[in-house]
């Protein structure tokens, strides 16, 4: 059976993502190495998910072929597939406060004469079994939109961006309500700065250090930290990774955590740097420095492409509401927040069906 996915934002995240279900439509099991944690999920292959709506507000975009639209500008992720026409055209969504005042040009939006579609209406009519919501950070207005576009056309939602949604109890409750599942909020990327701050903070805890204080900076130069630039924007991205890191330390430790500027000549590579000072044994000190280069799409999309097919698997049991095992292993700010040994195993067990969600 296929797993048909509708898109909000045909940005760089769209394209790995799009491009990866290509990449990997003959993964065999053994190929897991490869880049991939499940080729098989639940009885789902990649291959088995097809992209069936895509909404997004760039004028290069809209009207093109799905497959096309993923390599206009602004969007810069690296082409690693030669993409087939996918027979899906981009249209235009509606722009709401998805577009903040110095994203106008490089997101080249639509004039807002121009009418948006009826979100509800195309969901329903693609027969989307769910919506990927891949908005710019400090879509308020936007993820909401979107988000009850779902529950108007039986559609599951999957937030990758950080607005709090999944793991506000008032939505997830309409989710629940509804029968239809939801994960989320903000994608914790496959090899990201976030999980390896959270692997290392955890590593420190266990062996008995006591954490004094912790940062993590991070630059890239993609349309995301481009738009992360706007203070205003990123109240909810970084209580979304300080949270994630501080959760796991029994006390209270200083922690920053965010976005930290925009290097135009880095493109989707993101460099991270992180610190983290703590006393050991006899009160003595110990501190971590730490880099990391990486591409910043494919990362999340090494998420995304398990949690589009843990959701359908949701959905074909007729579990409704937040699925809180993907959402606690892959997103930053999830409903449940658990260690991420503790949510891989639980992930393990909704797979098997012993776990409902
Ligand atoms: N590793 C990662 O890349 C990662 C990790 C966690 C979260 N995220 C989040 O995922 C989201 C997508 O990231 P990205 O790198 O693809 O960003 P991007 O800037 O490349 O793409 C955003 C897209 O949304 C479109 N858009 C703007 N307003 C819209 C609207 N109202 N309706 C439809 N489309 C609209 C833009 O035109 C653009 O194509 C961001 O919020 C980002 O913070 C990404």
């Amino acid at each position: 059976m296929k797993i048909k996915v509708a898109i909000a934002g045909v940005g760089n995240c769209a394209s790995a993502l799009i491009q990866g279900v290509k990449y990997y439509k003959d993964a065999k099991e053994d190929s897991e190495g490869l880049g991939l944690m499940h080729a098989d999920f639940g009885g789902y292959h990649v291959r088995d998910i097809e992209f069936v709506a895509a909404f997004d507000v760039n004028k290069l975009k809209i009207g093109r072929d799905l497959s096309e639209a993923i390599f206009a500008r602004p969007n810069c992720c690296v082409k690693f597939a030669n993409m087939p026409n996918l027979g899906v055209k981009v249209l235009p969504g509606p722009i709401l406060d998805g577009v903040a005042t110095h994203m106008k040009i490089p997101f080249k939006a639509y004039s807002e004469d121009k009418d948006p579609v009826d979100v509800g209406d195309v969901l329903e009519e693609s027969r989307a079994d769910m919506l990927l919501n891949f908005l710019p950070v400090g879509s308020f207005h936007g993820t909401r939109h979107y988000a009850k576009a779902c529950l108007e056309a039986g559609c599951a939602f999957v937030n990758c961006i950080p607005e709090f949604v999944v793991s506000e109890q008032k939505w997830a409750k309409k989710f629940e309500d509804a029968g239809l599942s939801a994960a989320g909020d903000d994608i914790k990327s496959q090899v990201g700065a976030t999980i390896i701050h959270r692997a290392l903070v955890d590593l420190l805890v266990s062996r008995g250090v006591k954490i004094e204080k912790t940062y993590q900076l991070n630059v890239g130069g993609n349309t995301d930290f481009l738009n992360m630039t706007a203070e205003n924007r990123l109240e909810t991205k970084r209580i979304s990774k300080t949270e994630a890191v501080k959760s796991l330390v029994p006390y209270d430790v200083q922690t920053w955590a965010g976005p930290s500027g925009h290097i135009p000549f880095l493109k989707d590579n993101k460099v991270c740097h992180m610190y983290i000072k703590g006393r050991k044994f006899g009160n003595t000190p110990v501190t971590i420095d730490m880099k990391l280069s990486v591409e910043d799409s494919p990362n999340s999309a090494g998420m995304v492409i398990d949690v589009i097919r843990a959701t359908k698997l949701a959905l074909d049991r007729g579990v409704g509401g937040p699925l809180t095992s993907i959402s606690a292993y892959a997103f930053k700010h999830p409903p449940d927040q658990v260690p991420d040994h503790i949510a891989r195993q639980r992930v393990e067990e909704f797979i098997q069906g012993k776990r409902e969600r």
